[in-house]
C-alpha cells in the first residue's frame, strides 16, 4: 500500500535534538515512495549573510531534502538574523510574528507538494511573541493580552504531530510533558521518533522501552548517532532506521 498524501507538524523535546535531521530524512524517504515533498520552517532564528543572501542551516537542509524546489520565502516566512528564542529575535528586529503569513505560505506549499512537513521552533510550547504588557510597560495587566506560542501555530495548521525525542538523560520527562501538551492542544500525536543525542546514554534501550510504554502513538524508529558525513548523506542514513508505514 502506498503512503497517503498527508502533512505533519514536527516538534521535539527540545532545541538541537534532531527535528531538522529527522524531517530531512522523512522528506527524502517519502519522496522515494513516490510522493512529492517539501519542508517548511515557518520561523527560523539565526542566519548568516553570504553574497547578499541570508542563510539558515535548517532552511537549507529542508530545501535540499525536498523533492519540490520552492523559493526560500515560502519555506521560511519569518527568518531572523539573531540566533536566540524567536520572540526575542522578533523583538530585536522590530518584527511581530503573526499567523496569516505563515498560513498563506503553508497553503501555497500544500498546492505544490503531496507532503508538507512543518518543523516547529525549539519545543512545542515556545513563545512566538513577547507579552504585550511587557513591551508596553507595567501599567497593563498581563491577563489582558494573548501571547502567541508554537501551540497556537500548530493548532492553526491543524496538523497531526510527529514528536522527535532527543535521547539523553531527562528525555522521558520532556517527552511525556510534550505529549501532554500536544493532547491538551487538541492535536493528535501521530507518531514519535527516538533520535540519539547522547551516544553514551546509560540504559538506552530501557529508556526507549519506557517511552514506548508511556506514549500513546507508534514509534517510527530509533536512530543512532550517524557519522559526521555531509548532512544530506546523514539524513539518508537515518532513513534506514525509520518505518514510514506508520505514517499511513
Ligand atoms: N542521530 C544523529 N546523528 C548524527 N547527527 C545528528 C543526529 N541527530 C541530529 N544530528 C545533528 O545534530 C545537530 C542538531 O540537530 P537538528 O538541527 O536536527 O536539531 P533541531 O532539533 O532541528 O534544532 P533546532 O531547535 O535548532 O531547530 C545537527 O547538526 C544534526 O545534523
Ligand atoms: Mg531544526
Amino acid at each position: 500500500m502506498s503512503l497517503a498524501k498527508q502533512h505533519f507538524f514536527i516538534t521535539g523535546t527540545d532545541t538541537e535534538i534532531g527535528k531538522t535531521f529527522v524531517t530531512s530524512a522523512l522528506l527524502l524517504g517519502l519522496a522515494q515512495q513516490g510522493l512529492s515533498t517539501v519542508g517548511m520552517k515557518p520561523i527560523a532564528a539565526g542566519a548568516e549573510l553570504l553574497d547578499g543572501v541570508w542563510h539558515n542551516e535548517d532552511v537549507e537542509s529542508l530545501i535540499a531534502a525536498a523533492s519540490v524546489k520552492v523559493e526560500q520565502q515560502l519555506v521560511v516566512p519569518y527568518l531572523f538574523h539573531t540566533a536566540c528564542a524567536p520572540h526575542i529575535a522578533a523583538q530585536r528586529e522590530n518584527a511581530q510574528i503573526e499567523l496569516p503569513p505563515i498560513l498563506r505560505s503553508y497553503g501555497r506549499l500544500c498546492e505544490l507538494a503531496d507532503v508538507v512537513l512543518v518543523e516547529g521552533v525549539g519545543g512545542f510550547c515556545v513563545p512566538l511573541s513577547a507579552q504585550l504588557s511587557a513591551q508596553m510597560g507595567a501599567q497593563m495587566s498581563t491577563e489582558s493580552v494573548a501571547q502567541l506560542t508554537t501551540v497556537d501555530l500548530a493548532q492553526a495548521l491543524a496538523l497531526p504531530v510527529i514528536m522527535v525525542v532527543g535521547m539523553r538523560l531527562g528525555c522521558i520527562n520532556h517527552a511525556l510533558l510534550t505529549a501532554q501538551a500536544i493532547a491538551a492542544s487538541g492535536l493528535k500525536l501521530h507518531a514519535w521518533v527516538a533520535n540519539t543525542v547522547d551516544a553514551e546514554m546509560a540504559y538506552f534501550d530501557e529508556n526507549v522501552q519506557a517511552l514506548s510504554q508511556h506514549i500513546a502513538a507508534p514509534c517510527l524508529g530509533v536512530i543512532p548517532r550517524i557519522p559526521q558525513l555531509a548532512l544530506q548523506t546523514r539524513a539518508q542514513g537515518a532513513l534506514a532506521y525509520l518505518d514510514l508505514n506508520f505514517l499511513k
